[in-house]
Parts: structure tokens; sequence; C-alpha cells
């Protein structure tokens, strides 16, 4: 007979191990056994140090830069647990690289985000559990179970504490307005939009802003901030416009190229951000970081139980 401990297993990859510790210690539950190292080729070298035949396994591992180590480690562990006969593996993937790549846009471009989707199923993993995915229709990319967790449900509470007066969500762009009205609908306040182009990975450029911002505190929301072009652009712009504090709210801190300097540079009061993605090592002033490993361990334990997921976001 095996104990709920060994029935529930949860592992790491390397992408980012304290947000699966933390997530362990809400569960009182200890991390499974596991190395992970590298040949000196570089390939992967995986192998889990503890039985989990007939196991309910969580895998945590955003595939967070570098996305293609991070993706492997994330495969190679659903390979490894099917033949280690597990009974049901699943993917939990705080942050889903590759995501902004749904659909085709421009003629011969692959669709990134169906194509990890295909590479999960195939690996052998049978659910996914993901927050803030950039597009929620992603989870029809998946013909399993996936769980789609809201950091919002988290970060909002401090976001009512930050003590914005009068108030506006604004959205950096016309994609990020579902969640930006989630936001302005739990602050019962306005909301605004950015009209952006995208001219390239790097470079957006600001069209106009719908709403009226002056004399208002502007809480800005998106769903990651990559380079940090879009919403230190849309932090300059508000505040051209007559915006009083400007505080920065986004699930995933990506902070590729020079995201980190910009932050630094733009006039904000505060910048939250989840833990989603481990923070870099240089420091960003203003920042705070709230964690969602209590969400997703209150999630897990409702999947390994067969209890409602939705219910953790009914006030
Ligand atoms: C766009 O659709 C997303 O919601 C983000 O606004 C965008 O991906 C952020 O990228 P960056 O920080 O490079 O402007």
């Amino acid at each position: 007979m095996i104990s709920r401990g060994e029935r529930l297993r949860v592992f790491t990859g390397t992408a980012h191990p304290k947000l699966a510790h933390d997530i362990c210690a809400h569960m009182g539950q200890p991390l499974g056994a596991a190395s992970l190292q590298r040949f000196p080729d570089g390939e992967i070298n995986l192998k889990i140090e503890c039985d989990v035949r007939g196991a309910d396994v969580f895998v945590v591992q955003p595939t967070c830069p570098p996305v293609h180590e991070n993706l492997f480690e994330l495969l190679s562990y659903a390979d490894c647990l099917r033949r280690a006969s597990a009974d049901r593996i699943t993917a939990v993937i705080p942050y889903y690289g590759y995501a902004r790549k749904d659909r085709k846009d421009e003629g011969r471009v692959p669709i990134n985000a169906k194509l990890v989707a295909n590479l999960l199923v195939a690996a052998g993993y049978n659910r996914v559990v993901a927050i803030d995915l950039h597009a929620a229709q992603i989870q029809g990319f998946f013909d399993i179970p996936v769980d789609h967790l809201y950091a919002r449900q988290v970060m909002i509470e401090r976001v009512r504490q930050l003590g914005a007066s009068s108030p506006i969500v604004v959205s950096p762009d016309v994609g990020g307005v579902k969640l930006a009205r989630a936001y302005a609908k739990d602050l019962n306040c306005d909301l605004a939009i950015i009209d952006k182009r995208r001219i390239s990975g790097e470079v957006t450029q600001i069209e106009h802003v719908i709403g009226e911002v002056k004399d208002r505190d502007v809480v800005l929301v998106d769903d990651m901030v990559s380079t940090g072009g879009s919403i230190v652009d849309a932090a300059r712009i508000v505040k051209q416009k007559g915006a009083n504090k400007v505080f920065i709210v986004a699930t995933h801190a990506v902070l590729s190229g020079k995201a980190v300097e910009k932050l630094n540079s733009a006039d904000v009061e505060k910048i939250l951000f989840a833990d989603t993605i481990p923070m870099p090592a240089a420091k960003i002033d203003k920042l705070e970081v709230v964690s969602i490993a209590q969400l997703l361990a209150r999630a897990i334990d409702r999947i390994h139980r067969s209890e409602s997921v939705s219910r953790l976001f009914e006030n």
C-alpha cells in the first residue's frame, strides 16, 4: 500500500527549482528525488531516484530562457516517467514559451506554440497546468486536459495595497485587453488601451491611447515583459498624457535583451512580477515579486484529489 506522499510526486527541472521547492513547502510534500545533469557534450542525463510506479506525478518547469534546454528537460522527464510506469504525468508550466507564436500571421511561418503542445503530448504528458497563457486558445492546441490558472487571483491583493488614487488600468496593447479588463473589474475602475504596432521583435510603436489617463494613477497590466519595450513605452506615453503615478503589473518576467536597463529607467512607482520565471541576477529598482507557489500547490492538490480547479477562482 503506497501512502499519499508516495502516490503524489512533484519533480523539478533546472528552470526554476525554487518555485518547485516553494510549491512542495506549501503542500507539506518533499520534492521528488531526481538527478538531472549534462553529459560532456551537453545532452541531458536524467534519472529519477525514487519509485514512481502508479504515482500521480507533476513536473514543474517553466519554458523560459534558455527555452530549448528547459523544454527538452520537460520532454525528457515525461519520457522517463512514462517508462518508469507513472500512472499520470502532469506538466506544470508556469510560463509557456513560444506562446506568442500561436498563429500563421504571414505565409511560410510555423505555429510553434502548437508544435510545443504536440511535443509535450508525444513525450507522454497526460495533462497540463499553465498560468496566464499569452492566448487562452492555446489550451485548444492540446487534446489532453489543460488547467489554466490566473496569477491575477494572487496579484490583485498586492495591487489593491498599492494605494493608487483614482486608478485606471491600462493595457499596453489591444491583445492584452481581456487581462486588463479583468484587473479593472476587480479594482472597480476604468480601462484604457494603448494602440501599439509591433514593427519587429524588439521595436514597437505607439499610435494612440484610447481612454483618458490625465490626473489618474495608472496600473499598466500585461501578461509578460520580454524586451520591456511595450511596457516602458506605455509608461512613458501615459505620463506624457498627464498620468500621475504609474505602476507596472505583469505575470511573466521574461526580461530579455536590455529589459532590466529599460525598466530601471522607467518613471514608475512600483513593478510587480509573479515568480513564474526566476528573476535575473541584475537588480531591478522598484521590483516586488508576488509568489504564485501557493496557487500552484492548491491546484496540484485539487487535481490529485480530482476536485474542481475552477473553484479556486470563485470568490
Ligand atoms: C504582447 O502581445 C504581449 O502581451 C507583451 O506586451 C509583449 O510580448 C511584451 O514584449 P516586449 O516586452 O518585448 O515589448
